[in-house]
């Protein structure tokens, strides 16, 4: 049987990661996958995360017990309340299924999962992404059973959206379509829609009675500010839509590899609410159970202590504000570099115009090849950066490679 078994490319994101580590020359940028760094380079540790952890190691009553099926109920409940909002009916009425995940990709993958089994559809019909998405979309659904196809989304002419393109395709997709859309900070274009282009989002949704999945890995990065983050969630749970969110503090918390996220399935107001969302809570528990049994404990208490905690969460605001602005700081210099260098200003507006931790540069394949061979500045080959992987100490000599290379 050893012997049916093909070989499997490398993961393009911690692929990337892996070459940048090899990589031995002492100039090297590594622009790739979407983790925070701060001005030296250096993963951060939040504050607030420290301060945190500090509480929780002097809690008498800590134990390594295993977490209930669903997780630990004070993040759960303090997660729908940061997506949802404190107010929101959905939550007060009870409409709201919350399973703790393996981050933001296990939140996805028990949608897919979920709806996978339970989402009556033709067995062909596709989920619809857009076009680009993050990487890992594809292939989480595809091993859940679901194919999927894809909507315009970023337009290469404008660096921005190209709405009508997504609008029209999501009008022309079967009834009752799976959309998975980015709650904010698309990954990776950077590129997200207004308000007013959401509400139209939603009618056509409606309209053609599709199933709206939030992918919402950014909170706190689009905008500096949760609340606003949480807008388009907020509109179609307040629109009374059926839909579910999966909802990563991998990024928001800087707690990548302790895992911690949630799923959400949301379903409209009516009298028979509370019993359906009994009834889809309790086929999320077989999923739960069969595939990871219950969820890890350590990042969930850390977010915990946060999310609940009034003052902590002032100061969690505080740092996710120092990230957003270092961020957005290196937006700007980055264009002024650019721009300098060429003398057109305004030729790479989209660089400060796109938010979020990623930045869609629009330079190709070979030029991003090229780029890291002469100057060990890494970055996903659809010309994604991740912003926070520039410092004052080498956005100019990015940008320096970055001019070189469109000038040839
Ligand atoms: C990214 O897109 O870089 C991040 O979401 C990390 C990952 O898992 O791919």
């Amino acid at each position: 049987t050893s012997d049916n078994v093909p070989q499997a490319p490398e993961d393009p994101m911690f692929g990337l990661m892996a070459a940048y580590r090899r990589d031995t020359v002492e100039k090297k940028v590594d622009l790739g996958i979407g983790a925070y760094r701060d001005d030296n380079a250096k993963p951060w540790v939040l504050p607030v995360v420290k301060q945190a952890d500090e509480i929780l190691r002097k809690d008498p009553n800590l134990n390594h017990e295993y977490l209930p099926i669903a997780g630990l109920a004070d993040f759960t409940s303090a997660a729908q309340k940061l997506i949802f909002g404190a107010d929101s009916p959905a939550v007060k009425e009870k409409r709201v299924a919350t399973y703790q995940t393996i981050s933001g990709t296990g939140a996805v993958h028990m949608g897919g999962l979920f709806l996978s089994k339970f989402y009556p559809r033709p067995s062909d019909q596709p989920i619809y992404f857009s076009s680009p998405t993050w990487v890992n979309h594809n292939q989480i659904f595809s091993n859940v059973g679901l194919s999927s196809k894809t909507y315009p989304y970023f337009s290469t002419k404008t660096k921005g959206l190209d709405f009508e393109g997504m609008q029209s395709a999501l009008e022309s997709a079967p009834e009752g379509s799976i959309i998975l859309l980015h709650a904010c900070a698309h990954n990776p274009t950077g590129v997200d829609p207004t308000r007013e282009q959401w509400k139209e989002i939603a009618k056509v949704i409606r309209a053609r009675k599709h199933f709206p999945f939030f992918d919402c890995a950014y909170q706190g990065f689009a905008s500096g500010n949760l609340e606003n983050d949480a807008w388009a969630v907020r509109y179609f749970v307040s629109e009374g839509f059926e839909l579910c969110v999966a909802q990563s503090f991998a990024k928001n918390f800087g707690l990548y590899g302790e895992r911690a996220g949630a799923f959400h399935f949301v379903t409209g107001p009516g009298p028979d609410a509370v019993n359906t969302i009994g009834r889809i809570f309790s086929q999320l528990a077989i999923l739960q159970r069969s595939e990871i049994s219950n969820p890890p404990a350590y990042g969930a208490r850390i977010a915990s202590i946060v999310l609940n905690d009034p003052a902590l969460f002032k100061e969690w605001e505080a740092n996710l504000r120092t990230m957003s602005g270092r961020i957005i700081d290196m937006r700007k210099k980055l264009r002024g570099k650019l721009e300098e260098l060429n003398g057109k200003d305004g030729s790479w507006r989209h660089i400060t115009d796109q938010i979020g931790m990623f930045s869609f540069t629009g330079l190709t394949e070979k030029q991003v090849l090229k780029i890291r061979g002469d100057a060990h500045v890494y970055m996903t080959k659809n010309g994604r950066i991740s912003m926070a992987g520039l410092n004052t100490g080498n956005v100019e000599y990015t940008a320096e490679a970055i001019d070189k290379v469109v000038r040839e």
